[in-house]
């Protein structure tokens, strides 16, 4: 199953030798790049933006370029410094204290950053919401949370249902307030033009909460995973080796903040190094892409295999208008890299894309391919130094080599999740003994390298997004034609995986393609248009085991023609 490696190509790296630092490694040196190694103090946003505001020789550095369609910005770490502290001052003038959770829900935006790096300020917890989300997906979340302030724009507030989140008691809006009134509206600008530049910042402790992502399992509802300032150890270093960021990179994670790619490497990761971060709102389409590796000269690019595919099917006619010659490293995460993908990386760009393997649970990269490193196309590489991962069996024993299992991590890494909001036991679930269990499955070989095999579980990851069937089926039951629903992820050339729905319908429908349609665009609506069916087939029954769990696992063996395997908890 191993091809040939691909050869490291590129030099002048920071990870020199893999296993000479993989023995050596200590997190408490990297702990040593930080003031409060010695003081104690911590905030994560003052360790990205404040202390290169207060370097003359970086204060006046490019932090962030933004650019979207009808939009261009350019913040230095010193600006951004100003904003934030001003947007702290907004924040503290509504009563917001520390741990408080402080909601953003809207898209990419100078202000997003401004705001997002002011509620660490002032020491409350970051919920980031994806913009494309509709009502019941932002319901979901906000009340779980018991959110208590939310930044959104005047466009996405029809999607808060306000009379269902009683703690939700003010709402930031970013844009034009014309014909909004109610006192629990703030309008962002107003506010910002008359607050103080200056902010004490909230000093915690390195276990203090920061960010809470919400993600999707196989059951119940989306879980609220908690991370804290701590984070930054990890977020730092591995940007450090395996974003390779130097000096005088310019930067592009093409991530949206709602997911935690883009808060741990499109926030964290760059501005804790001190460098130049591209921030690109607005629809992906492969000559917007391109041309912003051209515009801002990028050289290193964290990207997707969803978005690798797309611009490889776009073809050389697109490719060939555009000078991508700036590019000097390529990475990729959120789902398995196609090795056809890297091998067309090699053929365009002349460059390795490099995968790297992680989760919102881990808040940090834990297996990867280093520039020093050789590569096996299909392999997402071997673990960070500081991690110790394996392969284990369901009571926690450790496989040998090329052994297929679980993949599991030994707890105690730094930017490791803290809790599940409010779910202790949901919490636990996730560890056997010393060991987290990350539900993918795969296997390694005699040389350390990890391969990907699949999900242990029924979560579906379509286009990198990560979709919990029970939150779909949910949404489909209700709608009034819709009985029952099994949702399972089909495998897509494109996408990795698409959703398909199985339902039955209710007494007194008939199917048709304007009802599946409709059926459709209603879970598009409540959720969001990466969490609708692509795919809706309609069934007289849907298999469920005795005790009423749907058997996803048959329908998606029946979907792939696959054998049933083991049908004896099959109702009737
Ligand atoms: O199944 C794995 C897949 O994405 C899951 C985590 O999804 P999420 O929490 O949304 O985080 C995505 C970005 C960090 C994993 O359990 N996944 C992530 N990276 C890879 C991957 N599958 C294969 N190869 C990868 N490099």
């Amino acid at each position: 199953m191993n091809m040939k490696p691909i050869p490291v190509k590129e030099g002048n790296f920071n990870l020199k030798n893999y296993d000479e630092t993989y023995n050596n490694f200590d997190w408490e040196e990297v702990k040593k790049n930080f003031s409060w190694h010695e003081t104690g103090k911590v905030n994560i946003a003052y360790e990205a933006v404040d202390r290169h505001a207060e370097n003359p020789a970086k204060k006046d550095k490019v932090a962030l370029y933004y650019s979207d369609p009808n939009r261009e910005e350019k913040l230095t770490f010193s600006d951004l410094k100003t904003y934030s502290n001003q947007f702290a001052n907004v924040l503290k003038k509504y009563d917001i204290k520390k741990g408080d959770r402080v909601f953003l829900f809207m898209p990419r935006s100078p202000e997003y950053y401004m705001s997002f790096l002011g509620i660490l300020k002032v020491g409350a917890i970051a919920g980031p919401l994806f913009e494309a989300f509709m009502e019941q997906a932002v319901e979901d979340r906000l009340q779980d949370s018991e959110a208590v302030m939310l930044i959104t724009t005047p466009d996405l507030l029809e999607r808060v249902p306000q009379d269902k989140l009683p703690d939700l008691k003010k709402i930031v809006l970013v844009g034009d307030t014309t014909g909004i009134s109610g006192e629990q509206y703030i309008d962002f600008h107003q506010e910002m033009e008359q607050a103080s530049d200056h902010f004490d910042i909230e000093w915690v402790d390195l276990e203090d909460g920061m960010l809470l992502h919400y993600t999707s399992g196989s059951t119940g509802k989306p879980k609220g995973v908690y991370h804290v300032h701590n984070a930054m150890i990890q977020h730092f270093q591995t940007a450090k080796w395996v974003l390779d960021l130097q000096e005088d990179d310019i930067y592009w994670c093409t991530a949206d903040p709602g997911w935690v790619t883009g808060t741990s490497y499109g926030i964290f990761g760059p501005w804790l190094n001190g460098v130049t971060n591209v921030i690109r709102g607005g629809r992906f389409t492969p000559e917007d892409w391109y041309s912003t590796i051209e515009k801002f000269k990028v050289t290193v690019w964290y990207s997707a295999p969803t978005a690798f595919r797309k611009l490889m099917s776009a073809g050389e006619k697109v490719l060939k208008n555009y000078d991508l010659s700036s590019l000097r490293h390529i990475l990729s995460v959120g789902e398995p890299l196609n090795p056809e993908v890297i091998h067309w990386g090699m053929d365009v760009f002349n460059k390795r894309i490099h995968d790297t393997w992680w989760m919102t649970e881990t808040g940090g990269m834990l297996i990867c391919n280093y520039p020093c490193m050789d590569m096996k196309p299909g392999s997402m590489g071997k673990p960070f130094p500081g991690i110790e991962a394996a392969i284990i069996d369901n009571d926690g024993n450790q496989l040998p080599p090329n052994q297929m299992g679980n993949l599991a991590i030994k707890k105690g890494w730094p930017s490791m999740m803290r809790q599940i909001w409010k779910r202790p036991e949901k919490y636990e679930s996730y560890f056997v003994g010393d060991w987290y269990v990350s539900g993918d499955s795969a296997y390694m070989d005699e040389e350390g390298y990890f391969w990907f095999q699949g999900r242990l579980d029924d979560v579906i990851n379509t286009s990198g997004e990560r979709v919990g069937p029970f939150e779909v089926e949910s949404k489909l039951i209700e709608h009034p034609a819709v009985a029952e629903a099994g949702v399972i992820g089909k495998p897509d050339p494109e996408r990795g995986e698409i959703i398909k729905a199985f339902i039955t319908l209710n007494e007194g429908y008939q199917e048709s393609e304007e009802l599946l349609e409709d059926i459709r665009q209603f879970v598009k609506k409540g959720l969001s248009a990466h969490a609708a069916p692509r795919e809706i087939e309609v069934k007289d029954k849907i298999p469920k085991t005795r005790s009423g769990k749907i058997m996803r696992r048959l329908l998606k063996s029946w979907e792939l023609g696959l054998p049933t395997g083991d049908t004896s908890t099959l109702e009737e």
